[in-house]
């Protein structure tokens, strides 16, 4: 049901339709080292995940990648698993006023995680600030929306939207978000923080996860900014 694509990191990938396009979506699970497991962008639960969930650790952590991205189903950790803390991305807190939130994402991580996982926010953008993930031990990179990876795996019709929103074949970041920046500036301070990160492989929320040479990918993706 996960895949271990490193030591101690995890992830489901499963179908996600949006608007009718197959654009599937990832949860990422995170092994700390005293077995607490960090959950990023969290899939609906059955008994089987929780099951496999339980198998790998204790649910300590579950976060979203911004107030968009990966915060459906808290609710059911929060329900599930009694050790569970809730944290909000930018403005979540104020989307999803039926969740209690034990804390908020910032530009820094957690002590409890930081030891493997360092976090930044992505900013400059009207309406997303996204909160990017970097697992030390792996070199992997976690991204939400920022950017894409759909390829010929994907329907037609889907491979379709994503040549039309410039972001079909590779890492890419969508048009639209391209051309929704509030503040380049700002936008460009948070990519060269990511790019500061070492990582070699990168997982986006909706497509395919790169293994190799994901720096120089990421960086192609951003060019328009930096
Ligand atoms: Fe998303």
């Amino acid at each position: 049901m996960f895949t271990e694509v490193a030591q101690n990191l995890f992830v489901l990938s499963e179908p996600l339709s949006f608007y009718g396009f197959q654009i599937g979506r990832k949860m990422i699970v995170v092994r700390l080292p005293n077995g607490d497991l960090f959950v990023n962008s969290p899939a609906e639960l059955t008994a089987e995940r929780i099951e496999a969930l339980n198998d790998l650790g204790t649910v300590r952590y579950v976060t979203p990648s911004s107030k968009l991205h990966g915060h459906l189903y808290m609710e059911d950790y929060a329900r599930t698993f009694p050790e569970v803390e809730l944290f909000a991305a930018p403005d979540l807190d104020r989307r999803r006023t039926d969740l209690a939130f034990d804390g908020l994402l910032g530009s820094s991580p957690d002590p409890r995680w930081a030891d493997v996982l360092d976090q930044t926010a992505f900013l400059g953008h009207r309406w997303l600030t996204e909160i990017e993930f970097f697992h030390v031990p792996s070199g992997t990179l976690i991204l939400g929306d920022v950017c894409y990876n759909l390829g010929p795996e994907v329907p037609l019709k889907t491979q379709l939207f994503a040549r039309l929103l410039g972001m079909y074949g590779d890492v890419s970041v969508p048009l639209d978000l391209r051309y929704t920046m509030k503040n380049e500036a700002a936008g460009r301070r948070s990519v060269e923080r990511i790019l500061d990160w070492d990582f070699e492989r990168v997982i986006v929320g909706h497509g395919r996860i790169v293994e190799r040479d994901a720096k120089r990918r990421v960086r192609d993706a951003f060019e328009w900014l930096v």
